[in-house]
C-alpha cells in the first residue's frame, strides 16, 4: 500500500499492518463500532472489555450491542495517565481471574492511549498472551498508540518502562467519537499526525498547513484523511521494522524531550501530545543548530504546532539539569549512549547519536531560559 497514492478518503477504509500470521486490519470510518463486525476478532466465548469511567458512559452500550451472544466482564479504570500503573493493571488481571477468563479470553480496548497501552499489556502477559482488540476513542489513540503493538504502564522513574510488544487482533477507528473529545485532546492527538508529516511525508506536512481550519473545525472529510493518512504511516514503519530494532525509533521524534517533560511533572502536567508537541521543536532546533534543518523549516515547524494551540516550549520551572537526568533513562538509549531523533528537513529523520552534546546543552539551555 503507498501512501503516496492515497486520495481524499470517505469512511470506511481499510489499513492492513502487514507483520506475517501477526497482520491485522486497522478499519477506519464512521459507525465502525456499529459497523465493522468487532464479534468476527472474537474468538472464544469471553470478553473482558476495558475502559475508563469517562468513556465508558459514552461508548460501552453501543460495544455491547455488537458482542451478545458472549460473556461480557468489564473493568472501568480512573481516568488518567497518572493510574497507568502496575497497580491499576494488576485491577484487570483481579478481574480476569475472579470471573475466569482462560485462554481463549478477548481483551477489549476502549478508550485512548491510556486504556490502550494498559489492556495491551494485560493482553500480553495474562496467561502468557491472549487476543486483544484495539477500540481507539481519542485522536491521538486513532493515528498512533492502537496501532503497532507497544504496551506499556509507566514507573514513578519512567514513562513507558515496563511493557512489551503485542499486536492486537484489530484496530477499529470509530471517527464518530471524536465528536466528544475535548478540544484540549483533540490538539494533543494533532501532535503525533504533525510528527508524521515531519518524520517521512513531508507531502502530508503541506496538506496539514492547508487544512489546519478544516481540521480545527473537525470537518469529518479533512478528519479521516488525516487518521488514515497518519495510520498508514505509522503501519509502513510498523511493518518494516516491528519491535524497533531500527527505523521504527523515528516515530520517538519529540518523544524523549517530551518523556522527559511528562515524567518531571509526575504524569500530572502536560498531555502526552502536548510534551510531545515540545519535543519536536526541541528536537527540530538541535536539528538546526546541528546544521541539518534550515530556518525556514523550523519556522514552518512551529507554526505548525502553535497553530494548534500547542506548546513549544518546555515548563517553567524545568531546567536543562532536569532534562539530562531524566533523558538518560531513555529506552533508546544503548550501551549508555543517548541516541536522539533529528531531522535533516521536513519528511526526512535520523535516528542517531551522531550529535554534539554541546548543541544538546545549547538546547536545553535556550527552551529552558526563554
Ligand atoms: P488518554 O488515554 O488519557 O485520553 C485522553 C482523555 O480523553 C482522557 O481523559 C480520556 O478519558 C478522554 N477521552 C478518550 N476518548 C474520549 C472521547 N471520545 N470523548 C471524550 N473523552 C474522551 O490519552 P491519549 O492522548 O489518548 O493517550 C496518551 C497515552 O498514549 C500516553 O500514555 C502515551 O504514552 C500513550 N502512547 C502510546 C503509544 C503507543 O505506541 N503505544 C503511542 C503514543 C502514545
Ligand atoms: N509511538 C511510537 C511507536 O509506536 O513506535
Amino acid at each position: 500500500m503507498s501512501v503516496a497514492d492515497s486520495t481524499i478518503s470517505s469512511p470506511a477504509k481499510s489499513i492492513n499492518v502487514d507483520l506475517g500470521e501477526r497482520s491485522y486490519p486497522i478499519h477506519i470510518g464512521s459507525e465502525q463500532i456499529l459497523q465493522a463486525g468487532i464479534g468476527q476478532y472474537v474468538q472464544g466465548k469471553k470478553v473482558l472489555i476495558v475502559s475508563n469511567e469517562t468513556i465508558a458512559p459514552l461508548y460501552l452500550p453501543a460495544v455491547l450491542e455488537q458482542l451478545q451472544d458472549k460473556q461480557v466482564d468489564q473493568v472501568i479504570l480512573k481516568d488518567g495517565e497518572q493510574y497507568k500503573t502496575l497497580d491499576n493493571l494488576n485491577l484487570i488481571f483481579t478481574q480476569l481471574i475472579e470471573k475466569q477468563h482462560d485462554r481463549k479470553t478477548t481483551l477489549i480496548a476502549l478508550g485512548g492511549g491510556v486504556v490502550g497501552d494498559m489492556t495491551g499489556f494485560a493482553a500480553a502477559s495474562y496467561q502468557r498472551g491472549v487476543p486483544f482488540i484495539q477500540i481507539p476513542t481519542t485522536l491521538l489513540a486513532q493515528v498512533d498508540s492502537s496501532v503497532g503493538g507497544k504496551t506499556a504502564v509507566n514507573h514513578a522513574l519512567g514513562k513507558n518502562m515496563i511493557g512489551a510488544f503485542y499486536q492486537p487482533r484489530a484496530v477499529i477507528v470509530d471517527t464518530d467519537t471524536l465528536a466528544t473529545l475535548p478540544e484540549r485532546e483533540f490538539c494533543a492527538g494533532m501532535a503525533e499526525v504533525i510528527k508524521y508529516g515531519l518524520i517521512s511525508d513531508d507531502a502530508f506536512f503541506l496538506w496539514l498547513e492547508e487544512n489546519v481550519e478544516a481540521l480545527l473545525n473537525r470537518d469529518p472529510q479533512a478528519l479521516a484523511y488525516a487518521i488514515e493518512r497518519s495510520c498508514l504511516n505509522k503501519a509502513k514503519v510498523v511493518s518494516a521494522d516491528e519491535t524497533e530494532q531500527g527505523v521504527r525509533a523515528i516515530l520517538n521524534l519529540g518523544h524523549t524531550f517530551g518523556h522527559a517533560i511528562e515524567t518531571f511533572q509526575r504524569y500530572t502536567g502536560l498531555l502526552h501530545g502536548e510534551a510531545v508537541a515540545v519535543g519536536m521543536a526541541m528536537a527540530a532546533q538541535l536539528s538546526m543548530l546541528s546544521g541539518a534543518f534550515s530556518q525556514q523549516d523550523m519556522d514552518r515547524t512551529k507554526a505548525l504546532i502553535t497553530s494548534f494551540s500547542l506548546p513549544v516550549a518546555p515548563p517553567q520551572a524545568m531546567q536543562a539539569d532536569d532534562f539530562m537526568a531524566l533523558m538518560v533513562r531513555d529506552k533508546k538509549v544503548l550501551d549508555g549512549q543517548l541516541r536522539l531523533v533529528l531531522l535533516n528537513g521536513i519528511g526526512s529523520a535520523v535516528v542517531t547519536a551522531d550529535f554534539r552534546l554541546q548543541l544538546l546543552e545549547e538546547t536545553l539551555d535556550k527552551a529552558c531560559h526563554r
